[in-house]
């Protein structure tokens, strides 16, 4: 088998390069990924596959059915880019974006393009696959409420037995790939805080009711939460990244505003949390004398990897492929694969793409990220071993 996966991983290294490029000049933000929808289809239908489309959003379900019964396996890549400018210079990335503010700055592109290439090469293979082979193009993975949970909704998931999905990732050399047994991503949720009240002249507080004042009472309090309210033994993140108010140096302001994100592996402590920042922001407002919203939007939910699907296939990957699968800690980042995963067995990889040699060694999100692409066999061959493993 691992001759066959390194042969098949030969055959499609222009296909893999010539997809990313293309979707690497060509962008779309999430919800708006037209074009990119319609190079998957006809990718797709010149491979001889029926993609199926959607009406809420741009996401695209190719079943590939094989000559034996078997197992329904499915693949998920996301396939939005960021609104942001790519700053690669023409000679570092010759097909950097045709799009003004838009950049595949997070390595879907790259996604997008393993499977589809699997996809192709598993059409061409069909004697390979027992049962059926199930690829997810997701929509809008960066901006909630995401594509997943439209995608499970519209039947993307019905019958599946198991799903898996990967994320090139620069935190991890070029040749490696990196799991967890449980939490591998967090909860990602949003909250927002509107503190109101009698404004007045600078030089007489006395005469005012200060909504600046009890704004950054909240944000110093709100870090108590995770240092004396959450067990040492879980894992949150409280962030205020945004406190607006006042527009003179002299003019005490009638509102203050900000904004922030919460992390969390479980729901107990993501309760706890919502509950804290409520209980904080109204007992400041009652303590300042002044009125207080708050907003809390849950985001994606946390993503937590099935421990025996991750197992297999790292096995798989080990004994078929040259990847080194190493053990990594999670991240605080949110990814709406959370959803398959909450609703059937899967697991979720980082695929390390960094190469300290060639200088590539920018962070995901960066205006100059750039990805080893030789990264991109390494997904495809995981995503193979994985597979012929499962159907053998
Ligand atoms: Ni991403």
């Amino acid at each position: 088998m691992k001759e066959l996966i390194s042969s098949l991983s030969r055959q499609y290294t222009e296909n893999l390069i010539a997809h990313r490029r293309y979707l690497h000049a060509h962008p779309e933000p999430s919800f708006k990924e037209y074009n990119t929808r319609e190079y998957i289809v006809s990718v797709l239908k010149r491979a001889g596959l029926e993609p199926v489309t959607y009406e809420g959003g741009c996401g695209v379900v190719c079943r590939i059915k094989g000559d034996r019964p078997g197992k329904r396996i499915a693949f998920r890549a996301d396939i939005d880019a960021l609104c942001m400018q790519e700053e690669n210079s023409l000679s570092a990335c010759p097909y950097r974006s045709e799009n003004e503010g838009v950049m595949h700055a997070c390595g879907h592109d790259g996604h997008t393009a393993v499977l589809l290439a699997f996809a192709e090469a598993l059409s061409a293979h069909r004697e390979l696959i027992a049962g059926e082979v199930v690829c997810i193009f997701q929509h809008a993975e960066e901006t909630p409420p995401g594509g997943a949970a439209y995608l499970i909704e519209q039947g993307a998931l019905d019958g599946v037995d198991e799903i898996y999905g990967m994320h090139l990732w620069p935190a991890l050399d070029l040749g490696r790939i990196g799991y967890t047994h449980g939490a591998m991503m967090a909860a990602a949720d949003m909250f927002e805080v509107t503190f109101t009240g009698p404004g007045g002249h600078g030089s007489q507080p006395h005469n005012s009711k200060d909504v600046l004042l009890a704004a950054c009472s909240a944000v110093e309090q709100y870090q108590g939460i995770v240092s004396r309210q959450v067990s040492a033994l879980d894992t949150a993140v409280v962030s205020v990244c945004r406190l607006t108010s006042g527009t003179a140096y002299n003019v005490i302001p009638d509102r203050a505003e900000l904004s922030g994100t919460v992390r969390t592996f479980s729901e107990d402590v993501q309760s706890l949390i919502m509950e804290r920042i409520d209980r904080i922001s109204r007992g400041i407002a009652d303590m300042y004398g002044i009125g207080c919203e708050v907003n809390y939007s849950k985001g994606f939910p946390a993503l937590i990897n099935h421990a025996s699907v991750v197992d297999r296939a790292i096995q798989s990957i080990s004994a078929h492929t040259p990847i080194q699968p190493v053990s990594v800690q999670p991240v605080m980042i949110g990814e709406d694969f959370a959803f398959y995963v909450k609703s059937v067995p899967g697991a979720f990889f980082f695929v390390g793409c960094r190469n300290r040699e060639k200088g590539i060694v920018c962070a995901i999100h960066s205006p100059v990220y750039r990805m080893d692409e030789e990264a991109l066999n390494a997904a495809f061959e995981c995503f193979l071993a994985v597979y012929l493993d499962s159907v053998k």
